[in-house]
Order: C-alpha cells, then sequence, then structure tokens
C-alpha cells in the first residue's frame, strides 16, 4: 500500500471526500504549534526534503514540497530566526518558516464545501534591508489558490515597505467545490538565487488559516482513528509525475539562470552592490515628492527630504538625467562611491534605478548647507566653529584625494555642498557625482564639471583636472568662512564684488583683518590670518604652488607654518577679452562631444551670457565666470 497519509493527496483527494469533517484549518508553517488568541496554529514542523509531502494524521491538511535548492550543499526547508518582527502582536507566529525551492503546496482536507477566507501570512528573514550587499536578494513567488493564480511575482519585503522581519498579510476567499483547498506557492525563476546566500529563493511562509464564511454543519473534530489505503499503481503514477516534474524543472531552472545573468540582471555580476531603494519606498518616504519636502536643487536635481521605513531620516537627490548612462555603470559608480566613508563625507545610503529613474539617498543632515549657514539668517557660526568647519572640509578633502583607496577629484567644491550634521561637523555632499579617474589619466578628463566661482582657472579653462581644482575652491570656501559673504556678491561696491579680488587688493594693502566677517565679534586674530593666508596659497594661478590638503591640513593645525604669497594671481589681471575667445572655442569643443551627465553643472561656463561681449573687453573673464557662482 502507499505510506501513510499519501492516499489522501491521490487524485481528487479521496480522504474524506464527500463526506465533509472539518470547516477550518490552521498552520504554523515550519514551526512548533502556537496559539493566539483567536486562533491555534498547527505544528507543521517535520523535516522535509527535495520531494517530500506530510499528512496531519487526522487528515486535516496536508503539506507537499518539491524542489532542491541548488549551489547550496546544506538544503533548509524551514527556517528559524530569533528577531521581533513588526506589524504583528503575534511576533513568534514568524520566527519559523516554511522554504521551499520551487513549489510548496498546502492542502486543507475534508473541508465542508462553501467559501472560505484564507489568510496567509509571511515576513522576510533572509534577505536583510540594512544598507549592506546583503539586501539586495529579491525573493520572488507566484501563489495560487485552487489553481489560480492570486498573486504573481509576491516579493514579501517589497510588498512590507522594503523592510524584513516585517508581518505582511493576504487575505482571499475561496470556494471549497470538492472538500477540499489547495494553495500552491510556486517560485517562477524569478528574483535573485543567491544573497545573502546560495539558495535564497523560492517561496517562504510562515502562517496558514482558512475560516469558513458560512455557518458550518459538521463538527470540525478528527475522527476515531482510521486507516485508508489506496492504489499502489496511483502511487507510483505520483512517484513518475514528481520525477518527470524534478527533471523538467531542473532544465528549466538551467535555461532561466544563464538568461538571469546576460538580461535585465546584469547586475548580479558585479561584486559590490550598493543598497537599492524601490522607488515606491522613496516616493513613500518623501510624501511622493511632496513639494514642502524639497530641500532645494542643484545641478543635478531636486532633493526632497524623506523618512526610511526604519526610521533613517534621508534627503534623496533625484537625477534629472535621462539613462544615457548604463545601469551597470551606474550602478558600479555607485558602489564605489558609496564605500569611500570618511566623518566629513556625507553619507550615501544607496540609489534607486527603476526604468530611467535615478535617485540617490544620502543620510539627511540637519543644518543643510553652509551657504545656508553662512548666509542665511536661521543660524550664527561663531569663529571656532568656522575654523573647526574649514579643518573638517580639509581632512574630508585630504581623504578623498590622498588616503581613500581610490583618487576622488571632487570636482565641485562650495559651500552648498558642505552639509552640516546636527553638531555643526562639516559633511563634503556630491563627491564622486563627477567622474573618478585613476591615476594615468590625470589630464584627460572628459569634461568640465563645477560651479562658477570656485572653479581653479586651468580647470575651467583648459579642463585640466587634478586635485589641485579641489584646492584652488577649497581657497574659495574659506574666504567665504572668513567674511562671511559668497564668493560674488554684486549689491557691494567696486572692488568689493568679488571677494577673491577683493581678498588680494586688501592683502597687498596688508591689511587682510578688514575680510573678516564684521558679525564675528570674538575670534582669533592669528587663525583669522593663517586661514586667509591658506586660502592665498589655495587660490594661485599656478595648481603647483598651491598646497595638498594634507599640508593644509597641517597648516591649519599649526604643524608647519604658512608660507606668505606675494605675487597675485595672474588670472585677476591677465585675461583680456582676445584670450577669452580662444578659451571659450577651447571649452566649447570640450563640452560639445561629451553629453549630459555633469554637463549640467558646466553648461554655463560655456554659455554665452556668461561671457562679456566684444565691446567690453576690459573686463576680465573671472568677472563674467564668477557672476554665476556663490
Ligand atoms: N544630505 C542632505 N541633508 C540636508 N540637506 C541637503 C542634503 N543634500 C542636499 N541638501 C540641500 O539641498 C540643496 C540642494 O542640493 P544639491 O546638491 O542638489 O544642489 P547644490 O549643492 O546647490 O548644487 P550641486 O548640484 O552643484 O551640488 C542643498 O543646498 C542643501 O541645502
Ligand atoms: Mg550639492
Amino acid at each position: 500500500g502507499l505510506p501513510t497519509g499519501l492516499n489522501c493527496l491521490q487524485k481528487n483527494f479521496p480522504c474524506n471526500r464527500g463526506a465533509a469533517r472539518y470547516s477550518e484549518f490552521a498552520i504554523k508553517c515550519g514551526g512548533p504549534q502556537i496559539r493566539t488568541t483567536d486562533v491555534i496554529y498547527q505544528t507543521d514542523n517535520e523535516t522535509l526534503g527535495p520531494a517530500t509531502y506530510f499528512v496531519t494524521d487526522t487528515n486535516r491538511w496536508a503539506v507537499s514540497n518539491v524542489g532542491i535548492f541548488t549551489g547550496t550543499s546544506n538544503p533548509l526547508f524551514k527556517s528559524f530566526v530569533s528577531n521581533q518582527f513588526t506589524g504583528t502582536v503575534n511576533p513568534e507566529l514568524f520566527q519559523t518558516a516554511r522554504l521551499s525551492a520551487s513549489s510548496l503546496r498546502y492542502y486543507g482536507l475534508g473541508l465542508e464545501n462553501g467559501f472560505y477566507n484564507v489568510t496567509l501570512q509571511f515576513a522576510e528573514t533572509a534577505i536583510l534591508d540594512s544598507a549592506t550587499w546583503k539586501s539586495l536578494g529579491r525573493r520572488v513567488f507566484d501563489i495560487y489558490i485552487q489553481g489560480t493564480r492570486v498573486l504573481k511575482d509576491f516579493d514579501i519585503q517589497r510588498e512590507a515597505g522594503g523592510v524584513s522581519y516585517r508581518a505582511v498579510q493576504k487575505k482571499f476567499r475561496f470556494q471549497v467545490k470538492e472538500n477540499y483547498l489547495e494553495i500552491h506557492l510556486f517560485w517562477a525563476g524569478k528574483g535573485t538565487c543567491c544573497i545573502p546566500g546560495q539558495g535564497t529563493y523560492g517561496p517562504l511562509i510562515q502562517a496558514i488559516n482558512a475560516i469558513p464564511d458560512f455557518i458550518p454543519t459538521v463538527s470540525n473534530k478528527p475522527p476515531s482513528s482510521k486507516k485508508n489505503r489506496a492504489g499502489l499503481i496511483i502511487g507510483i503514477v505520483v512517484g513518475v509525475g514528481v520525477v518527470c516534474f524534478l527533471v523538467v524543472f531542473a532544465i528549466f531552472y538551467i535555461k532561466r539562470r544563464r538568461k538571469f545573468y546576460d538580461d535585465n540582471e546584469e547586475l548580479l555580476g558585479i561584486d559590490i552592490m550598493p543598497n537599492t531603494f524601490s522607488y515606491s519606498e522613496l516616493k513613500n518616504a518623501t510624501s511622493d515628492f511632496n513639494r514642502d519636502n524639497k530641500l532645494g536643487e542643484g545641478g543635478f536635481g531636486p532633493v526632497y527630504k524623506g523618512k526610511l521605513n526604519d526610521g533613517r531620516d534621508v534627503a534623496v537627490k533625484q537625477l534629472s538625467i535621462g539613462s544615457h548612462q548604463g545601469k551597470s555603470q551606474f550602478v558600479a559608480e555607485i558602489a564605489t562611491i558609496s564605500a569611500v566613508q570618511h566623518r566629513n563625507l556625507v553619507k550615501l545610503y544607496g540609489c534607486c534605478i527603476e526604468g530611467s529613474k535615478r535617485l540617490l539617498v544620502y543620510e539627511y543632515l540637519e543644518n543643510k548647507s553652509l551657504d545656508q549657514a553662512l548666509f542665511g539668517n536661521d543660524l550664527f557660526l561663531n569663529w571656532s566653529t568656522r575654523y573647526d568647519i574649514c579643518m573638517g572640509v580639509a581632512r574630508g578633502l585630504t581623504y578623498l584625494h590622498e588616503e581613500s583607496r581610490l583618487r576622488i577629484v571632487h570636482r565641485d567644491v562650495k559651500a552648498s555642498n558642505i552639509l552640516l550634521d546636527s553638531d555643526l561637523v562639516p559633511k563634503i555632499s556630491d563627491f564622486g557625482l563627477a567622474k573618478l579617474y585613476d591615476d594615468k589619466k590625470t589630464h584627460i578628463s572628459t569634461r568640465v564639471a563645477g560651479t562658477i566661482g570656485y572653479l581653479a582657472p586651468e580647470y575651467a579653462m583648459r579642463g585640466h583636472l587634478t586635485e589641485k581644482a579641489d584646492v584652488f575652491s577649497f581657497g574659495v570656501v574659506a574666504l567665504e568662512l572668513v567674511s562671511g559673504r559668497p564668493n560674488s556678491d554684486t549689491s557691494l561696491e567696486g572692488e568689493k564684488m568679488y571677494l577673491l579680488e577683493w581678498a588680494w587688493q586688501l592683502h597687498e594693502r596688508n591689511c587682510t583683518d578688514d575680510l573678516k566677517d564684521p558679525r564675528l565679534s570674538e575670534f582669533n586674530k592669528e587663525e583669522v590670518q593663517r586661514l586667509v593666508a591658506i586660502a592665498l596659497l589655495c587660490t594661485q594661478t599656478s595648481p603647483t604652488l598651491r598646497p595638498s590638503m594634507s599640508r593644509v591640513v597641517a597648516m591649519l593645525s599649526g604643524d608647519i607654518e604658512v608660507s606668505t604669497v606675494t605675487a597675485r594671481p595672474g588670472y585677476l589681471t591677465d585675461w583680456k577679452f582676445d584670450d577669452v575667445s580662444s578659451i571659450m572655442t577651447d571649452i566649447s569643443m570640450k563640452e560639445s562631444d561629451t553629453s549630459n551627465y555633469n554637463s549640467t553643472a558646466s553648461i554655463s561656463i560655456v554659455g554665452g551670457q556668461n561671457i562679456h561681449s566684444p565691446n567690453d573687453p576690459s573686463k576680465s573673464i573671472l568677472h563674467g565666470t564668477i557672476k554665476e557662482g556663490r
């Protein structure tokens, strides 16, 4: 005869067929019995294998599992975690779960015919929602009830708003016509296969229960013990069927897996993956990118404040570029940027790529950007804070230039890209949005990115890019910190209009003290002088004369002397219109053969409105260009 119980799973489910006994069932999938206030979930703690079934001795319900987890030598068809779960009053219900590599079926047997309310409960426990690669897995499967697909591409974590350890309930109403109810969870080859571990895929479920949507007339009690026998032949047929299925499935899986890699999921080939967020999650987090949550808008697109499901405050930057850049190239770049971490750099939590949408998710910094703190009225920065900010920025840049695994030139150092946390510790943002480059290619930059007014002349004019371009911009920021005014302010009288020029004039007249922000009542005179001297060093024409950022740090901390500069930089006096025209073509040509990504920030250099007309040849290009800056 057939092994115990198997007879119940034969064609038409013969156990109790036509003689209904039960009007409900509840299963604690993959775990011991759990009693909640209104339901007793019966234990489903059997060890299942790649092609096994289990029928309760009361023939009330059954489970059958098919599928081999590939890539793992220790396949588990149950899981246990001791975490707490949100979204439920019965967390212990979710600590154990049933897993399957392909096809997991639960049957309610001997049920009275009629409509039932079926509740399925899930919570993701293997794929984490932390900001690490462990969150990159996707478990995707389909759910059928009575042979009808009720959920396609079901992803527990997505359903839970991107979080793990959160309960997800799915309710359905289905009719039982022949005394059985079949719930089939089927992995359709979608999602990931091996993040965070080999064999992390396929159906996962924690609990099932079905209650009648009618007034039952049956006892709902098990019979006194009784054994059923069924035909051996049918058993063999089912056995052969299962084997055939397995073979077909294996072929299907191998094919699928191959496709998986060169398809859309090219991303899986990348070693380090950044954390990714779903668009819907970010939409939720920012209340549908509500205008009230908008923090500002820069060259790349608007930035919104948001709150993730896990409570983290974030700044979400919507990149306004198209999908010109390949998905994997974008992801690779984001992964690299996320890996660069320092106390004085803004943390990049991850990104979102959906269709042509590209979003970046940064840690949110309470005190916004330095330009707002310095030139706005909400916050007043005292001298020692300003000096500390300078120090922090210098340290952050030193890290980018000299200490991180990669050499990174920021290209767009400016007050609005320096954010302040709750303790006014400065954090440099938007690094790496400009290109990363390696040692050999220092002078071949593809395009100019940056903000007028902070741009080093050799970079603006020739596209010649080294760290020294950042040093120049740092010098401008340092002057802004000292003076408390933006680098250009057309409301001021002539010689004061352009900060850099004014600073040099004061330096030549030996009265750099006048540069100091008049709002600063208390300050350290020696430090002010030192900072101005450093700023002037940093903004020299020749990149080679500018100090490295590590030297700047040493000078700021007083470890080394600040050498004095005597020569006023050439760019403040030398460039007349003749130069401008040749320079313009130079940049235009550079610009025209490159397209979007950074161009938002850079295009303004080329734009004719920034260059003075030929009948005004006396003005230097710096005037023209600096006007745009802030
Ligand atoms: N992580 C963040 N936390 C808090 N505020 C932020 C954050 N990131 C950006 N902001 C705010 O959003 C504004 C816009 O930032 P965004 O980087 O888009 O523009 P920008 O810095 O002015 O120009 P650019 O595009 O050249 O960087 C900033 O000025 C800042 O006030
Ligand atoms: Mg910015």
